[in-house]
């Protein structure tokens, strides 16, 4: 029976961490079981750095971006010293159960702890990107993409009243999912990928086709993309067509933070909640993810072994919508 387990968020910070954290904390309470918070990721696992988790400890911060029990991109977790510090700390600590919130990164360390201990790991798929196979929308997914509009808004003001184009980078390491969706809403003439190869060619030719009644053009390039980043695609614009006037801007961290949508805050709410009944139903090595409105669990692996596909209609789409 499990009596007491461990929380911790890893990885990039995203909105809606808190929410999840909060509905861990009282979900296991309700069932009688003791928590513990882990104070930066796998940090605080290998420093022994934690602090209880009561009821009023998660109280009004399902509101608020970032994560409260901090977050870090561990090294030190990836060496064995690292991770035999860890698992003695979870032991000595008497941690039956641990859940991870964060990305692929992660659920790469809960696959190295899991083979180390016999411990049950439970993951909650929490990063902004959506890269991560078994759930529609991951924790901090729905709010980034908010946030990426209400800034492409913005600068879709000035692009216009200067009649210039304007290439935008997104976040997005190894995805194109913040891209895709953010230019879709923004009503953006072109998207760069990193899951589509650039045809250069193609994109001036669409640039200098673009009808003469737009005065503002918009175009988003993820972070990943294999052009290296917003610059070096304006920069290739520039030299093809160098009557169009034209900027750059990079969105950047703010991203990631912010409020979390309401969406997040009751999806991040709902996976908090099953990831502890997952752990009291003896489950582990899985993250838990949410497809269809339904509750999904997969292995670990899986969920990190492939990005979700880039939906190619939807990609169509904004060349349609924008034509
Ligand atoms: O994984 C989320 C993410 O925001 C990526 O989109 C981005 O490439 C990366 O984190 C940036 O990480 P850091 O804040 O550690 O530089």
């Amino acid at each position: 029976m499990i009596k007491k387990i461990g929380v911790l968020t890893s990885g990039g910070d995203s909105p809606g961490m808190n929410a999840c954290i909060r509905a861990i904390v009282r979900t296991a309470i309700y069932n009688g079981i003791e928590v513990i918070g882990f104070i930066r990721g796998y940090e605080g696992l290998i420093n022994n750095n934690f602090i209880e988790l009561k009821r009023e400890s998660v109280s009004g911060i399902i509101q608020k971006g970032g994560t409260f029990l901090k977050t870090a991109r561990s090294e030190r977790f990836k060496t064995i010293e690292g991770l035999k510090l860890a698992i003695q700390n979870l032991k000595n600590n008497a941690v039956d159960g641990l859940i991870i919130i964060g990305g692929d990164g992660s659920f790469k360390g809960a696959i190295e702890l899991s083979k180390h201990v016999n411990l049950p790991i439970i993951g909650c798929a929490g990063t902004i990107d959506n890269d991560l196979v078994g759930t529609d929308f991951t924790i901090g997914y729905d709010t980034a993409i908010n946030t990426a509009v209400e800034a492409i808004d913005k600068i879709r003001d000035t692009a216009e009243s200067h009649d210039r184009i304007f290439v935008v980078e997104v976040m997005g390491r190894d995805a194109g999912l913040i891209a895709l969706r953010s230019a879709i809403a923004s009503g953006a003439e072109a998207i760069l990928v990193p899951e589509i190869k650039n045809n250069i060619d193609d994109l001036i030719l669409k640039i200098k086709n673009w009808r003469s009644s737009k005065s503002s053009k918009i175009i988003v390039v993820a972070e990943g993309d294999e052009s290296g980043g917003a610059f070096k695609v304006g920069e290739i614009i520039k030299t093809h067509c160098p009557e169009f006037d034209l900027r750059v801007s990079i969105l950047g961290h703010i991203q990631r933070g912010g409020n979390p949508t309401c969406m997040e805050r009751v999806n991040a709410s709902i996976i908090g909640f099953n990831a502890v009944k997952a752990l009291i139903n003896k489950q582990s090595n899985q993250m838990v993810g949410i497809i269809n409105k339904q509750i999904v669990f997969t292995p670990f692996e899986k969920a990190i072994k492939h990005h979700q596909t880039l939906n190619k209609d939807l990609v169509e789409l904004i060349d349609v919508l924008s034509s």
